[in-house]
């Protein structure tokens, strides 16, 4: 059947890669939760208001991922190095996120970051 129809047997691959990678970033954003609720929600709401930290509603608009793995690792170092948004976030608030060991795993961040999102395109923004 793939080496008959190759178009076919691609269109089907392609599809099947989508679908997998979708129900990949849904238990992402699920883990991401459980994450949030353990280690941020003491600080941070999922709303726009202020609670130790900023409300984290739309935040996924405002800072890139990039800067989000970045700041989940290592909040003090990226104000060390002098990262515009990270030192004046501190000015702003006057306080530093502490560096949270549940954030030196890669994938734990990106669970984080996809649950974000998730919470952020469900609320419209
Ligand atoms: C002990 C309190 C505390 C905990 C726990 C905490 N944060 Fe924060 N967070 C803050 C404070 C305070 C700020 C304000 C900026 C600063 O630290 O200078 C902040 C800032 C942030 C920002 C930047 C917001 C912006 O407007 O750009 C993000 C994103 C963030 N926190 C995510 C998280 C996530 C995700 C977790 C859990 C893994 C977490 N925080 C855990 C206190 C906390």
């Amino acid at each position: 059947m793939f080496q008959k129809k190759p178009l076919q047997a691609i269109a089907v691959a392609l599809f099947s890669i989508m679908v997998m990678s979708g129900n990949a970033y849904a238990q992402d954003a699920q883990r991401g939760e459980v994450l949030f609720k353990k280690r941020c929600k003491g600080c941070h709401r999922l709303t726009d208001a202020m609670k130790t930290g900023p409300g984290l509603l739309g935040v996924t608009k405002i800072r890139d991922d990039e800067w989000l793995n970045k700041w989940l690792k290592n909040p003090k170092e990226m104000i060390r190095s002098g990262d515009p948004v990270a030192v004046a976030l501190k000015a702003k608030y006057k306080k530093t996120m502490r560096t949270l060991k549940a954030m030196q795993d890669e994938g734990a961040r990106s669970d984080i970051i996809a649950f974000l999102k998730k919470n952020d395109a469900e609320n419209g923004k």
